[in-house]
């Protein structure tokens, strides 16, 4: 049987991480196989992405266009060298961040006056070669409660982890639909405890790709 695609999404610290964790372990006891894998992702670019945003390589910080065209990159070299092989095998892939990432972010770091709707546009023709997710969760969060829980976490600092922007990002994610709507997104409020979104987290998917409850 074909794999199945489920995307994580959402700002920094809305708990994308701890509910993949959680869904795969749901999903696994119900007897599927499941790849959990994420983005910027562990292949060269993504590596040398992630050199970026913890600031270890100051030398050409890219800029919001270069960023999209490097974090496309590596979506590209994730798809054809991982996602697609796992999905062929049959497998479920949960991948905690994709395009819509892109598209937010991206199009939120650009500079004030930009049009940042045409700049959303641009984001998603470049990323349409990658292929679609069967399903993507976008777990919404207050930006102030996501670095609350960030400061919980510990750990550094990112390159976008600052308050105003991350406003500016859960503003572009809220207009996602219209630019995709083609893909299943579903809206996930993740204010609640970890036991309620992971129950409809599950309750969403398991319906979504016709999965045994
Ligand atoms: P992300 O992967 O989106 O950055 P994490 O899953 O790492 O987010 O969660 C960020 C922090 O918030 C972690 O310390 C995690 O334990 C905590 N956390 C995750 N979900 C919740 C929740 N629903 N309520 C309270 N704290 C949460
Ligand atoms: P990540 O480790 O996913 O952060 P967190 O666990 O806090 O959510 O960090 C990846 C960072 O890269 C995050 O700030 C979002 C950003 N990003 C983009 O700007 N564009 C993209 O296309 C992707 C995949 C990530």
């Amino acid at each position: 049987m074909a794999g199945r695609f489920i995307v994580v999404d959402g700002v920094d610290g809305a708990g994308k991480s701890t509910q993949i964790e959680r869904l795969s372990a749901a999903l696994t006891a119900r007897g599927e196989r499941v790849h959990v894998t994420c983005e910027p992702s562990g292949w060269p670019i993504g590596q040398l992405i992630r050199r970026y945003l913890r600031g270890d390589l100051k030398d050409g910080v890219p800029g919001w266009s270069s960023m999209a065209l490097l974090f496309a990159a590596d979506r590209m070299q994730h798809v054809e060298h991982e996602i697609e092989p796992h999905l062929a095998a049959g497998e479920v892939v949960l991948c905690d961040r994709y395009d819509a990432s892109s598209i937010a972010y991206q199009s939120a770091i650009a500079p004030d006056g930009a049009d940042r709707d045409a700049l959303m546009r641009w984001i998603a023709t470049v990323n349409e070669p990658a292929r679609r997710p069967d399903l993507v969760l976008l777990l919404d969060l207050d930006p102030n409660v996501a670095a609350a829980r960030r400061s919980q976490r510990g750990g550094e600092a990112e390159l976008y982890e600052k308050l105003d922007l991350q406003r500016r990002i859960r503003a572009q994610y809220e207009k996602l639909g219209a630019l995709r709507p083609n893909d299943r997104i579903v809206r996930i409020d993740a204010s609640r405890s970890i036991d309620l979104i992971h129950e409809e987290i599950l309750a969403v998917t398991t319906e979504a790709l016709g999965l045994n409850r």
